[in-house]
This record gives C-alpha cells, structure tokens and sequence, in this order.
C-alpha cells in the first residue's frame, strides 16, 4: 500500500493546511450574499466556498486546503477533476454540446449503456436508459416495474433515502427536512423494517430480518399486487446501515418468486465506493433493476436505470427519457470515469480506504462510550453517536464532532434517521497519509467533545 495511489492526479498539493479560520474571510462574505439570493431551503452544510478542488483536497476562495471525507456526497469517487474526466469532458464540450439522445442520438450514449451492462450483477441481457439525477432514476426504475408487472404496489424500507422529488419523497423515509410540509405524496407505497443490526433484537439473523419485513408485505399488501420491492443494499442517508447477511438474498429471492422487480439503488453505493463495483456484489445478489447516478460521472450529471432486457422492454417507444437525460457531455465523463476506475482499481483502493478506517475508529470506540457502532464497507463508513450506556441517539454531538472537523479543516458529513451519524465518503483517490491525518483530527474531536458533556 503507497500514500501514491493516484498521485499523478494532485494538481493540487495534497495537504491539509489553514492559513485563515474556517470559514474564512472571503467564504463569508459569499455566505452574506448567498443569503439575499439564494432560497433558504437549500442547505449548506459546511460554509466555505470552493475555488479548485483535486484528489482529496478542496481548496477554498480563502485559501485553505480541506481533506475531504464527503466526495461531494459520494460523487467524485476518481477525484475532483479527475485527469481523464477533464479531458474526455474538454473534448466533447468542443464537439458538441447537446443534441438530445432522442432527437439525434450519439455514441457516449450507447457506450454509457454498454458499460453498465457489462459492470452491473448478473450475465443477463441487459439495457439501461439514462437520466439526469438520482431521484429521477429512482421514478423511472417505478415506471418500468410498474409497466412490466402491471402491478402498481411498491415496497420500500424503513430508513430509506430515494431522493426529494413527489415520488421519491414517499419512498423516502425520513419526514424532517425531506417530506415536511410537501404532501401529499404519491400512493401505492409501502414500507416495511429494513435490518439494521445495531438497533434490531440482537442475534436477529440477516433471513430472520427479511421474514419480518416479507410477512408484513404478504398480509398487509399481497405478493401479487408487488410491482416492485426497491432497496439500497446499504442504505445511505438513513446513516449508512448494513444489513445483516442473508437479508438482500432473502428479500431477491421473495421477489423472484412473487413475480416482483428487485430494484437496488446502488445510487450512493455504487461505482466502487464500497469495494466492489456494485454492494450487491458483495453477497451475489443480482437485482432486476439497478439505479445509478453519482460516482457514475465524476461530478457530471448523470443517472441511469439498468436492468433485465426484458423489463426494460416492456415500456413503449417514447415512454422513458427526456430533453438532458444522458447528456452527451456526463456520457464522456462518465466512460472517463468508469476507465480511471478500472485503470486505478479503485475498488481495491475503496476495500483499502476501509481497512484504514475501520480498525482506527473501531480504536476510537473502546475509549468512547458515544459511539455505539462504527459500520459500514469499503470506502462508506460511518460511526453512530448515542448517549453512553444506552441506544438514545446523540445528534447534538453528531453536530459538534461535525463542526469541529470543520473548523480543523476536514469535510465531513452527518447522516441517519436520528441525524447522529458521522459519514465518511473520501475520494477513492485519496492519499493514504492525507487519509490518516484527516483520522487524527476525527479523533481529536471527539476526544474534546465526547468527553465533555453539553460542551
Ligand atoms: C440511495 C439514493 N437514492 C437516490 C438519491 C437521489 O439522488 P439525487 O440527489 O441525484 O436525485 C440519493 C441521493 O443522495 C441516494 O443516496
């Protein structure tokens, strides 16, 4: 293991360094205008604004140089800017900028498609359509399963994050700051226990979980009314929870023979963030529809649905798409990205970024009664903060373990249903000293913070 895993990819030095307090003079005086112009609802989670960002760096308008732990929420898993992606993107953008793939079609499109067929689970004959964000992704995954089935019922989890638009927001779980206020939401949805080993029973096995969920499915909905059971194999927003083993092949397995698509969002999970190119590697699972967006482009818009042949099939000519969808400009990016993935095997680099992680926060948790569990795969690892000696959740220290990494100059993000999460998402590029330092500072928070009660 080299701190070079990407070096030649820095053209930034790849250092921490604070040569203001953050957030910094300039960062906060576009925070003041940010605020006569910019609606309030949408929110910021750490105050300095960006003026280059490379590898695992991002460097702010005042000049100091963060480490970043959030990838832009598990976006630029190559890397900000990431060589190959600057070009492919140079490149195309001269070419030309946009035609709409449905008026007069381009190749990046169909090599966008071809590589999701070959990347995504399973040796099936698949196709794929594209989109711009995730949560449009997550509607037209709805859309196909809905037509294939001829069903209308949709089975989500609790915790669930799908994304903010009507639809999605009811597939999403968590009311406050997602679903408040926005209703009403869509109907023919229906939500179920999700596993989620630190809070279930202990002991509660990964099939016994899907038993719980299934039989809530099968007298509450009926298996022949499933259109379609949609799962992030390991859930992002609801605090990064994996499911104990056995649970996604349990709840495939119910769907193949209820008839019902098993629609993974591999949204936050995939392009090797968590070690493999997909979660659902990790256990064999092999989805019948797959949503992507995110890590697919590098920081390009881009999102797709992947799936059976067949499935895909069943919607008529014209019933998927619109203007932006696979943008020809996301698809170069894209295939730039997938190639500096492969090139970099970045997945093993992911499998390494946890093998750095887990152990030291593991360390971390001995001596710190607020962590209740440190989880997570790959490069999406998380640690879970509650009052010491029970399970009550913390998010007030979650908050401040946040903001003083911040202050330090290290970005990290929070996460949860409780909102007590501490998520970490670094670059896959990373610089494994650039890694451990950022650790040193996660760790001196919460020597300071977790320590002192209410401080
Ligand atoms: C699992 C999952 N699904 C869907 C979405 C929505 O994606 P987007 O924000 O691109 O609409 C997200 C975003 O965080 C996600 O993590």
């Amino acid at each position: 293991m080299t701190d070079l895993l990407v070096p030649s990819t820095a053209t930034l030095p790849q250092v921490r360094r604070l040569v203001t307090e953050v957030p910094g003079p300039r960062s906060r005086e576009l925070m003041a205008r940010r605020a006569a112009v910019v609606a309030t609802g949408v929110s910021t989670t750490l105050p300095v604004f960006v003026e280059r960002a490379t590898g695992g760096v991002v460097v702010d308008v005042d000049g100091n140089s963060l480490i970043d732990l959030g990838s832009g929420i598990a976006v630029v898993n190559v890397g900000n800017s990431a060589p190959l992606v600057v070009e492919a993107v140079q490149q195309q953008v001269a070419a030309f900028t946009h035609t709409c793939f449905m008026v007069t079609p381009y190749e990046g499109y169909v090599a966008v498609c071809e590589e999701l067929a070959r990347l995504t689970p399973g040796d099936h004959a698949k196709k794929s359509a594209l989109f711009n964000s995730g949560a449009e992704a997550v509607e037209n995954a709805v859309k196909i399963a809905r037509s294939a089935t001829g069903r209308q019922a949709v089975v989500v989890f609790d915790h669930a994050y799908h994304g903010r638009t009507n639809l999605t927001m009811a597939l999403t779980a968590k009311n406050m700051p997602y679903k408040q206020g926005f209703g009403p939401f869509a109907s023919e949805i229906y939500r179920v226990p999700m596993s989620y080993p630190y809070r279930d029973q202990p002991g509660l096995t990964g099939t016994e979980a899907a038993a719980r969920a299934l039989a809530l499915v099968e007298t509450q909905v009926g298996a022949g009314n499933v259109a379609a059971v949609l799962i992030e194999p390991i859930q992002g927003e609801g605090g990064f929870v994996v499911p104990a083993e056995g649970f996604l092949p349990a709840i495939a397995q119910w769907c193949h023979q209820a008839g019902a698509v098993f629609i993974a969002d591999e949204i936050q999970t995939g392009f090797c963030r968590t070690g493999d190119w997909f979660a659902c590697d990790a256990e064999g699972v092999v989805p019948d529809l797959v949503t992507t967006a995110k890590g697919i482009a590098g920081g390009l818009p881009l999102a797709a649905v992947t799936g059976r042949a067949e499935l895909m099939d069943a919607v008529h000519t014209g019933g998927l798409g619109g203007t932006y969808g696979g943008n020809p400009v996301a698809c170069a990016a894209a295939l730039a990205s997938i190639e500096t993935m492969r090139v970099q095997d970045l997945a093993g680099a992911a499998r390494r970024i946890g093998d750095t992680m887990l152990p030291r926060l593991r360390a971390l948790q001995e001596r710190t009664p607020a962590i209740g569990d440190v989880r997570g795969r790959g490069a999406m690892i998380a640690v879970e903060l509650v009052r010491p000696g029970t399970t009550d959740p913390d998010a007030g220290l979650a908050g401040r373990i946040a903001r003083a990494c911040h202050a330090e100059g290290v970005v990290v993000l929070t996460a949860g249903t409780y909102g007590n999460v501490l998520r970490f998402l670094p670059p896959l590029v990373i610089g494994q000293e650039l890694l451990a330092e950022a650790l040193d500072v996660v760790e001196a928070a919460f020597d300071t913070y977790a320590h002192s009660p209410g401080s």
